[in-house]
């Protein structure tokens, strides 16, 4: 029995490290010769929990690799297109983690970008970057996304500040309650510089094999993904936001030849449809009023 076994303290020792992990994805790719980007600051992010986590995970489940990786690659690209439509001087990246996108894309130099996270990561994060020159205005805020009041404050401070405001839960929402998911999606409708919410979302049908697969001695059971709404990004049209664009992560995996799944050939017309929607990102905007 290893040190770890003996002490029953998961690898996982709370949701933060699940940001070291999703760091170590994205400094694997950026060490490939073919690689879809380079994050030249993940490898030292992740320290030395991101990589045991992911080797404890793949035993469970399989690797994380592809699949962090072509979401890393989507959201860009929803991102970058989303800014090059104008309109857009603030980002707000909630659960912003390990992320490194305003020292690694092409962003202007005078767009806003305020980075939400857990205090423990947030001090993390800005003792590893210290020395780091970041493209934009980056700012960074320690705060309890589940604590109502506190992100209402935030929000509406971001916002009033905003000429026009894109946010960010990439990764955040299969880990949260549904109250506090609806919640912050209420909160975000009512503050108008909110212009479009870019998200992930798991597929209802998927969440049970993705709770049986999350290795709980390493994971910790307080992490185990939890939201995944029927209807998909429809569930969020009652509460003021309208579906835009949603990427299918297996299409995407198989466009970039980065597999999330089985490869299309091996698949019937329904194992496809099933595949094509299991984990989709997606973009939100404000419904018009
Ligand atoms: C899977 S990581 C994703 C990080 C980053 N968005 C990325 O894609 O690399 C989940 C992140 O959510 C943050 N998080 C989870 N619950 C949170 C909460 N209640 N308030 C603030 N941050 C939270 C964690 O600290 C962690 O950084």
């Amino acid at each position: 029995m290893s040190e770890r076994d003996a002490s029953r303290s998961p690898l996982i020792r709370d949701i933060s490290d699940t940001a070291r992990w999703a760091a170590w994805c994205r400094a694997v790719e950026s060490e490939r010769p073919d690689a879809l980007f380079r994050d030249s600051l993940a490898k030292r992010l992740a320290g030395e929990r991101g990589p045991a986590i992911e080797e404890a995970m793949n035993k469970g489940r399989g690797s994380t690799v592809s699949s962090l990786v072509v979401r890393t690659v989507a959201f860009d690209k929803l991102i970058m297109n989303r800014l090059a439509e104008g309109g857009i001087d603030t980002v707000v990246n909630l659960a912003a983690g390990l992320d490194t996108r305003p020292y690694r894309l092409a962003l202007p130099a005078n767009l806003r970008w305020v980075e939400v996270d857990l205090p423990d990561l947030i001090a993390y994060k800005d003792d590893c970057l210290a020395d780091e020159q970041a493209a934009c205005q980056v700012e960074r805020v320690a705060l309890d996304l589940a604590q109502a009041e506190a992100r209402r404050r935030l929000l509406a401070s971001m916002g009033g500040q905003a000429g026009g405001a894109l946010v960010l839960t990439e990764g955040l929402v299969l880990y949260l309650d549904s109250e506090v998911v609806t919640d912050m999606a209420k909160d975000l409708a009512n503050v108008p510089a909110f212009r479009t919410w870019l998200m992930d979302l798991l597929h209802p049908g998927l969440l049970p094999f993705v709770v049986q697969s999350w290795n709980t001695q390493e994971a910790g059971s307080a992490n185990v993904p939890k939201f995944a709404p029927e209807g998909g990004a429809t569930y969020f049209q009652q509460f003021g936001w309208t579906s835009r664009d949603c990427i299918s992560a297996w299409e995407e995996g198989e466009r970039l030849n980065r597999l999330v799944g089985p490869p299309r050939a091996a698949l019937s017309d329904t194992q496809i449809e099933a595949f094509r929607v299991m984990n989709t990102y997606v973009r939100l905007d404000r419904a018009a009023t």
